[in-house]
């Protein structure tokens, strides 16, 4: 069986090939951070029409590095939700046109389900049952994962996304948009335990998150400090930023596979290519011996090829491919 996936949720367009027997075939993707950029965030509209822009080139892209034909293809998966209206419309008319021009059914995918089961794109995947944390610009959930389509919320955030928290505190600090790794890159060069922020909801006994507040305690360190262009200052507040969070995430990371009982923990989205979380998960890992797992880290932010794995893996856990020619997306499924 082979699924062509197609991602357009937000701002990076991304088409992909998977094979149910051979794995991923082929994958292509292109970012919009460069033409957000200079706006401090992504504006929808001009994501959608770059969208519109990217699909066909990129579709080409991965039929000629995968020898394969649009005849090929079995079925077409895409994200339906959650995410910008008009970037998912186009995602959802490219791959229903498509695919009722092929006369090939549609997986409309949940772009979580998406990120949740691309560690198993890795050499080395993770087996069910496991704990998924996943952290992104929009979401930050802990999730009991027991197969394909067996998913229980153990705990979300209350307020603000890990990756919005990282995004929000380096534009205080001075930094383009988007900062996650900027911020990240700048916290290296800091003096750990310069500053302490605090640490939400560590204490609170259940697997939710809460990170405005960290964020508002960023504005009144710079507010404080005066000099928000000091470089050791922005240094050492990026470290106490990071130190934090990662705490969090850590504690309630290893509370969630303590209430489960499980022993493995699969980390997935954007901040899962943080540095210093992927130390001290991998630090706690080895001393409590559990295994932790990550996509391979270009399959940590949004991409085409969770999506068509997605898709192939529902189908084959009994899910029935939809006949071509549904145009509905969910923004906020
Ligand atoms: O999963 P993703 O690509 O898109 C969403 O679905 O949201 O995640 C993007 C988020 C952004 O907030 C970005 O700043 C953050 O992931 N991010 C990072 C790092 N790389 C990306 N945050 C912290 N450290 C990083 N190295
Ligand atoms: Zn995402």
């Amino acid at each position: 069986m082979l699924i062509l996936g197609v991602e357009s949720s937000c701002d990076e367009t991304g088409i992909a090939l998977y094979d149910s027997a051979a794995g991923l075939v082929a994958h292509a993707l292109h970012s919009q951070v460069a033409m957000h950029a200079e706006y401090g965030g992504v504006v929808p509209e001009l994501a959608s029409r770059d969208h519109i822009r990217r699909v066909v080139p990129l579709l080409r892209s991965v039929l000629a590095q995968s020898g394969k034909a649009l005849a090929d293809v079995d079925a077409v998966a895409y994200t339906r939700g959650p995410g910008l209206s008009g970037a998912l419309l186009v995602g959802c008319a490219f791959a229903e046109a498509l695919a009722l021009a092929l006369d090939k059914p549609t997986l409309p995918v949940h772009h979580l389900e998406g990120h949740l089961l691309s560690p198993l794109l890795s050499a080395d995947p993770p087996t069910f049952p496991f704990v998924a944390l996943l952290v992104s610009g929009g979401h930050t959930q802990l999730m009991r994962v027991s197969a394909v389509g067996d998913y229980e919320l153990l705990g979300e955030t209350l307020d603000d996304a890990a990756g919005e928290a990282f995004d929000k505190s380096a534009k205080l600090l001075g930094l383009p948009y988007p900062g996650g790794a900027l911020l990240s890159k700048l916290a290296e060069a800091g003096t750990p335990g310069r500053f302490s922020l605090p640490r939400p909801m560590l204490h609170s006994g259940d697997l939710n998150f809460s990170f405005s507040g960290l964020k508002t305690a960023v504005l009144t360190l710079v507010r404080e400090h005066g000099d928000s262009a000091d470089e050791n200052f922005r240094a050492d507040a990026a470290c106490a930023f990071q130190e934090a969070i990662v705490e969090v995430l850590l504690k309630k990371s290893l509370l969630a596979l303590k209430q489960t009982g499980l022993q493995r923990l699969v980390v997935a989205g954007g901040v899962g290519a943080n540095r210093q979380l992927r130390a001290s998960l991998d630090a706690a890992a080895k001393r409590k011996r559990f295994r932790v797992h990550y996509p391979e880290l270009e399959f940590c932010t949004d991409n085409g090829a969770m999506i068509a794995l997605a898709g192939c893996l529902r189908l084959q856990a009994g899910a029935v491919a939809k006949p071509a020619g549904s145009f509905a997306v969910q923004p906020r499924w």
